[in-house]
């Protein structure tokens, strides 16, 4: 969650992170929950990216002896908000998806895992992280409680007691106050707060979903290490609309994206895959260009299938490996559809492929409305490794988080919400603007 690098241009800068956000406006705040760590005063840390440090906000003052290493996150709606109006709550809850991967992967760098503990209520997470404190969040923007995860530092560790955690919390000492990020009168946005309140979730029973088992993933092409990756991670400005995508890094950042058994991203979920891609192939290797899909699940494709315009010709696509259950649906150049669809953006034509994910929708909301917000969480994971797969195949991504969904759907052929249209994406040879310059991330530290 911390900074990547500073971006010069003229007498501005500005500095970007790890993790991508919608408008570089990075709504997303992090907590460290610990108990049991050495080294580690037992509290509640609020981490600050621009400084590279934890904020003590709360020391536990009978901690658990159990280990606990859990981290928290949560979304100020207002940062999105005076920019983008009504969709930034999808940003915000996109930005989180993205956040959950970033965990993921950092984890993994070393060693570690990560799992989103689904069960836990948003009261619960706003007992842990504080967020219900009104005195410390006096004249601040107000935080939502988003997710709680668990990071595991070796295999088999035990589930962390979270109604202990609360209590320690609950009889914590805290310090420090939110501050105010923008002092003026803010616009209403009336139908946030009413999203946010219908999505708020409870507690529920634990998941335990295990992915299919899978082949192994074909080996990546990069010699580079995960954190040069993580930390070179872009988003394009625009593409070339020239280059082809070799099929091998095609395939593979597509393989990237089903569940895997001690796989990042998705080990981190407990539930079966709810998004599946809907592909615009612009300039991929040997693929003929037009509308491809491919399945999450074998259970997602039964709902595509049943869902999709009924003329479309699912062809399993020549080449890919059995598992990956990627189709042809229509041949054609989709340039023109992907761009309009991205609201007019050219990155979604100019790229090697642009994409719509596309949520099963009804039946994961129709009574449990909270799963709206982990749909966009799942969208914005899958974002996540798309990027970085990108990074990895000498390429690049960006994120789409303004698209009509009407259109995308017209064109699939959809005529009703059982699909719904989450996220855009796009891959491809960037341009690089060479008017801009770059400093590394903490220079302001050591300048300082
Ligand atoms: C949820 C989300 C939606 C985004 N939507 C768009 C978009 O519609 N068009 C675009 O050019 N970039 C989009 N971006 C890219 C952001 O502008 C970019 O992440 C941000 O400026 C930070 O730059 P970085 O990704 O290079 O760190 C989106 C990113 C995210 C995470």
């Amino acid at each position: 969650m911390g900074l990547s690098a500073w971006k010069l241009a003229g007498n501005n800068r500005w500095a970007l992170r790890n993790n991508p956000s919608s408008g570089n406006l990075h709504p997303t705040e992090s907590y460290l929950i610990t108990s049991g760590i050495n080294n580690i005063v037992a509290g509640v840390y609020h981490y600050h990216s621009y400084l590279h440090c934890l904020e003590q906000r709360c020391t536990f003052e009978s901690p658990p002896a159990a280990e606990s290493f859990l981290i928290g996150l949560s979304s100020i709606h207002w940062r999105e908000a005076w920019k983008y109006g009504e969709r930034a709550f999808r940003y915000c809850q996109h930005d989180i998806g993205h956040a959950i991967a970033t965990f993921s992967y950092a984890a993994a760098t070393l060693g570690w895992q990560v799992e989103v503990l689904d069960r836990c209520s948003d009261e619960h997470i706003d007992s842990l992280l504080g967020l219900n404190r009104q005195v410390d969040f006096n004249g601040a923007e107000h935080e939502k409680a988003d997710v709680l995860i668990q990071i595991h530092t070796r295999p088999e560790q035990q589930a962390v007691n979270i109604d202990d955690l609360i209590s320690c919390a609950q009889q914590g000492y805290w310090q420090g106050q939110a501050n105010c990020l923008s002092p003026e009168p803010h616009i209403n946005w009336p139908l946030i707060d009413d999203i946010s309140n219908t999505c708020v979730k409870p507690q529920t029973e634990s998941l335990h979903w295990q992915p299919p088992q899978l082949p192994e993933l074909s080996a990546c092409t990069s010699t580079a290490h995960a954190t040069t990756i993580i930390q070179q991670r872009r988003s394009a400005q625009a593409f070339d609309g020239i280059s082809t995508l070799p099929l091998h890094d095609f395939y593979r950042m597509l393989d990237c994206v089903l569940p895997r058994h001690n796989t990042p991203p998705f080990d981190s979920l407990n539930y079966a895959p709810r998004i599946h891609l809907a592909i615009f192939v612009h300039r991929v290797e040997s693929l003929e260009p037009g509308l491809y899909v491919l399945a999450r699940s074998a259970n997602g494709e039964k709902v595509l299938r049943k869902n999709f315009n009924a003329q479309f010709d699912w062809k399993k696509t020549a080449g890919a490996a059995d598992h990956l259950t990627l189709y042809q649906l229509a041949n054609g150049n989709s340039q023109n559809a992907a761009r309009a669809i991205s609201c007019h953006q050219d990155i979604a034509a100019d790229s090697a492929f642009s994409l719509g994910m596309l949520a099963e929708f009804d039946s994961n909301i129709d009574d449990k409305p909270w799963q709206y917000r982990q749909l966009f969480w799942e969208a914005g994971m899958i974002g996540q490794t798309l990027y970085l797969e990108a990074e990895a195949a000498d390429v690049r991504a960006t994120g789409i988080g303004c698209y009509f969904d009407d259109s995308m759907h017209e064109i699939m052929g959809i005529e009703n919400t059982v699909l719904q249209s989450m996220y855009h994406f796009t891959v491809g040879t960037p341009i690089t603007d060479a008017r801009l310059g770059t400093e590394p991330p903490y220079t302001h530290l050591k300048n300082s």
